[in-house]
């Protein structure tokens, strides 16, 4: 029986192995991981993760060949193949901060392996690493190690959260990079058999090394600069009267750029996407490529462009003062079907508003209080590192209130934005919310979920992303 262990127990390692123990009875996987309180929520009734479909294949699977573990070099040194999915933050201090991936707990992850190793090991990149992190990783894996063969391969995860087990079990593809050796090949092989249990062969491409690090990155940033475009065209679409999601269609129907990825938002969030722009950005800088660099640094700062022109339009709508008024915050998540709230674009917007003395009546149906509370009181960055480097989260903060249902967030505010577009918020009743609110009403759809006609027939005021604007809103100051 092939063993397969997997270092970190997170988003990705956790989900992506419960679907391979899944595909492949004749395989057993164990998942380790550092962070005892996560490994034993693996093991109980409530996972770690908010991932729809995830309990069901776990349940299926956990305990027959499926196991989560706290003993990380033991299963280490049984395993014939190891996937690295560690976190891979952006710094925070020294050399790139800002900017580069933080490798620590990768190398410190490698320096384990290349300790405990008594047989010969494949060990793969599970982790999105800057492209050359191959290199360095032989490099620890050998040193010191006569005797005992490491073989590397870089084989990246393309799911995203929310979907992420239909993701896993129809990937668009499986990309599988390694050396363009006898051992290299043998190695990809060997994954490729894993894979190919469920996934179609012409679906699972290979690639060298350093191509399928860098496809990782390339993806992200593609993906990222498809919603900046789009957001970058919403704002001209405020300007002049056409319709965001008229034009996204109209282009979107060209065969050559196709429909996904062009709903203009608030912002996009998430732990993949500004990381790995920001590392893109480095490792462009790195190799003396500052037009390149320069390049995708813009779609970042347009994303964080779109947050606070957000910001501007509510505050400015509502009479260029928020202060001490109430605003429902609707979705702290950086997406619907997740509790996630890396890098969540609600973060920005919320502390944008704090700034200037907004109430803020948060409600969100998977995130956690103490969470938004360690969320609005963390500097940036620091939210990917593990808890022990993070600062302790407040018991509150002053003009924050997390509640447990969006009326309840929603009663006698003045404002509500949309930041999260949860099923459940299109379906409000929102003649009653209009009933329960300070008048005049405001609706800010950061995501343009809601019927704004039907909501301008109740009485409300609605900015939509990208729309044009009611009168009310033309009429404000301009936004800056
Ligand atoms: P995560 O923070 O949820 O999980 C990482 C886990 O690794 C943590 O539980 C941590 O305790 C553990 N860990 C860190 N160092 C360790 C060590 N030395 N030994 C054992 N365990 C250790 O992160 P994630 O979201 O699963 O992301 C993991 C990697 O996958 C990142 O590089 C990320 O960029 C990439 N990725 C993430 C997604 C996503 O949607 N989240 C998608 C594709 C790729
Ligand atoms: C992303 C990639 O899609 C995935 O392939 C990679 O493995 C990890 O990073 P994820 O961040 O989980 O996945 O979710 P994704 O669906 O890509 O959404 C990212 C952010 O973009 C969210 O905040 C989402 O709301 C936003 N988004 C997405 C938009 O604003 N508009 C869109 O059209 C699509």
């Amino acid at each position: 029986m092939v063993k397969i262990c997997c270092i970190g127990a997170g988003y990705v390692g956790g989900p992506t192995m419960a679907v391979i123990a899944l595909k492949c009875p004749n395989v057993q996987v164990t998942v380790v991981d550092i962070a005892e309180p996560r490994i034993n929520a693996w093991n109980s009734g409530t996972l770690p993760i908010y991932e729809p479909g995830l309990d069901d294949v776990v349940k299926q699977c956990r305990g027959k060949n499926l196991f989560f573990s706290t003993e990380v070099e033991k299963h280490v040194a049984e395993a014939d193949i190891i996937f690295v999915s560690v976190n891979t933050p952006t710094k925070t201090q020294g050399l790139g901060a800002g900017k580069a991936a933080d490798l620590t707990y990768w190398e410190s992850a490698a320096r384990m392996i290349a300790d405990v190793s008594k047989s010969d090991k494949i060990v793969v990149e599970k982790s999105t690493v800057p492209v050359k992190t191959a290199e360095a990783i032989e490099r620890i894996l050998t040193h010191n190690k006569k005797g005992i063969n490491f073989t590397i391969l870089s084989n990246p995860e393309f799911l995203a959260e929310g979907t992420a087990i239909q993701d896993l079990f129809n990937p668009d593809r499986v990309l599988i990079g390694g050396r363009e050796t006898p051992e290299g090949q043998k190695a990809i092989n060997a994954l490729r058999d894993v894979y190919a249990n469920w996934v179609p062969k012409e679906r699972i491409l290979c690639t060298n090394l350093w191509s399928a690090e860098l496809s990782k990155l390339a993806a992200n940033a593609f993906l990222a600069q498809r919603i900046s475009s789009v957001n970058a065209m919403s704002a001209l679409c405020e300007s002049t009267g056409a319709d965001v999601t008229q034009v996204s269609h109209s282009i979107g129907t060209d065969s050559r750029i196709g429909p996904k990825f062009l709903n203009a938002s608030v912002g996009f969030g998430g732990s993949c996407f500004q990381k790995d722009i920001l590392n893109l950005v480095y490792i462009c800088e790195c190799n003396g490529l500052p037009e390149v660099a320069n390049y995708w640094k813009q779609v970042v700062k347009v994303n964080d462009y779109q947050k606070s022109r957000f910001v501007n339009r509510v505050v400015s709508s509502m009479f260029n003062t928020v202060s001490s008024k109430k605003i429902a915050i609707l979705g702290f998540a950086f997406k619907k079907d997740t509790g996630d709230t890396r890098e969540t674009p609600a973060i920005d917007v919320c502390k944008g508003l704090l700034g200037d003395k907004a109430r803020l009546s948060i409600f969100d149906p998977q995130v956690t209080e103490d969470q938004i509370l360690k969320d609005l009181s963390m500097k940036k960055f620091d939210k990917d590192h593990p808890s022990h480097l993070q600062p302790a989260s407040p018991t509150s903060i002053k003009q924050v209130s997390i509640v447990g249902d969006a009326y309840e967030a929603i009663k006698d505010s003045h404002g509500i934005c949309i930041l999260t577009e949860w099923d459940e918020f299109k379906k409000l009743d929102y003649q009653k919310v209009f009933d329960s609110m300070q008048k005049p009403a405001f609706v800010f759809d950061g995501r343009n979920i809601v019927d704004a006609d039907k909501l301008r027939k109740i009485g409300f005021i609605v900015y939509c992303i990208g729309k044009p604007l009611d009168p009310w809103l033309k009429d404000m100051p301009a936004v800056a």
